[in-house]
């Protein structure tokens, strides 16, 4: 059975946090999406979240933690542009990959020499981690290569009777997942891995340097698969609004030279991504068969949902 604990009642956050440290596995709220969180420390629990998400052993995992002094615990030979982001912008969707702490797990790095981290802005999430001085692994609290969670109700729907809990903090603010950036060997040049809610240019001008985003990379990234993030319905981009007037098309602001249903999500990048999944995941719950996409803007400020979405459609 899964237990549903609310995150704003502190009871019940302390039962998520003995759960964790027990080594139990709790779908937990961030400010992107839920993930499905594990004592990084633990292998037997790190174990069953692969299993619960029948996610293949090997693929990397992001640690979490409640504080900036943590990164220690799972990073070593930091370099100071690490320090400054984390600075500017902890706690918040950017996810940094480093050297990892040569006591770190190779179950949580793919076997490789780097780790990820980062610090969330979900404030219970944050306390309940810096409290327990708590590490934990935490991919989407989805089945593998499925819709990530924006809400408890959507954890369920995939992972009911999985999992130990699911921690509900409601909706997730941001929506979709973090900006990962590589900053391994910051001499030789910074890459975002996975484009997300920081953008390159809010990197650039904060470290006034360069930072590339490029569209192929041999890193583990999960999201770097060609398919991911799919929900059942079949996902399309509208070419041409004449051919095709059944489904439902999803717009940034209403469009008149569609006749059938559509969905407003909203015209700025943040507003479209608070609504993305969640709307999603509701047209998957009536069983809608084909959504449709408007084209999003060129523009690097819609580069994290163009990217989602070409991974999401067939
Ligand atoms: O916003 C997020 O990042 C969400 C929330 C729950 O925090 N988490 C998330 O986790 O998206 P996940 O596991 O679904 O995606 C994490 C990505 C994967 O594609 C994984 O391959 C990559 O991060 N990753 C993690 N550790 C890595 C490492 N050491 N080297 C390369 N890639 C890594
Ligand atoms: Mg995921």
């Amino acid at each position: 059975m899964t237990l549903v604990l609310q995150a704003d009642n502190e009871t019940h956050l302390q039962h998520a946090g003995r759960l964790l440290t027990l080594g139990g596995i709790v779908a937990v709220p961030t400010e992107t999406v839920y993930g499905l969180a594990a004592d990084a420390t633990n292998a037997e629990a790190i174990r069953k979240v692969y299993a619960a998400k029948q996610r293949p052993q090997g693929h990397p995992a992001i640690v979490h933690v409640g504080s900036i002094e943590q990164l220690t615990d799972w990073a070593s030979d930091l370099p100071d542009f690490a320090y400054q982001l984390a600075e500017h912008f902890w706690p918040g969707p950017l996810t940094l990959l480093l050297k990892r702490h040569p006591r770190v797990s190779p179950l949580i790095t793919g076997g490789s020499h780097s780790i990820a981290v980062r610090l969330p802005a979900q404030p219970q999430l944050q306390q309940l981690l810096k409290q327990h001085r708590l590490g934990v692994i935490a991919p989407s609290a989805n089945m593998h290569q499925q819709l990530s969670p924006t809400t408890s109700a959507h954890v369920l729907e995939q992972l009911e009777g999985k999992i130990d809990a699911v921690l509900d903090g409601g909706r997730c603010q941001v929506g979709i997942e973090s900006t990962i950036l590589d900053l391994r060997d910051p001499k030789s040049g910074i890459q975002i891995l996975r484009p997300g809610p920081v953008t390159a240019k809010q990197i650039s001008e904060l470290l006034g340097q360069s930072v590339q985003t490029p569209p192929e990379h041999d890193v583990a990234v999960a999201g770097n698969m060609a398919r991911h993030y799919q929900p059942k319905a079949k996902l399309r981009w509208l070419s041409d609004p004449e051919a095709a007037k059944e489904g439902v098309l999803l717009v940034r602001s209403r469009r008149h030279d569609w006749a059938g249903e559509q969905q407003e999500l909203g015209a700025t990048p943040a507003q479209y991504a608070h609504a993305l999944y969640y709307a999603l995941h509701e047209l998957d719950q009536q069983q809608q068969a084909t959504i449709w996409l408007e084209p999003l803007p060129e523009g690097e400020e819609w580069q994290a949902l163009r990217n989602r979405l070409d991974r999401a459609t067939e």
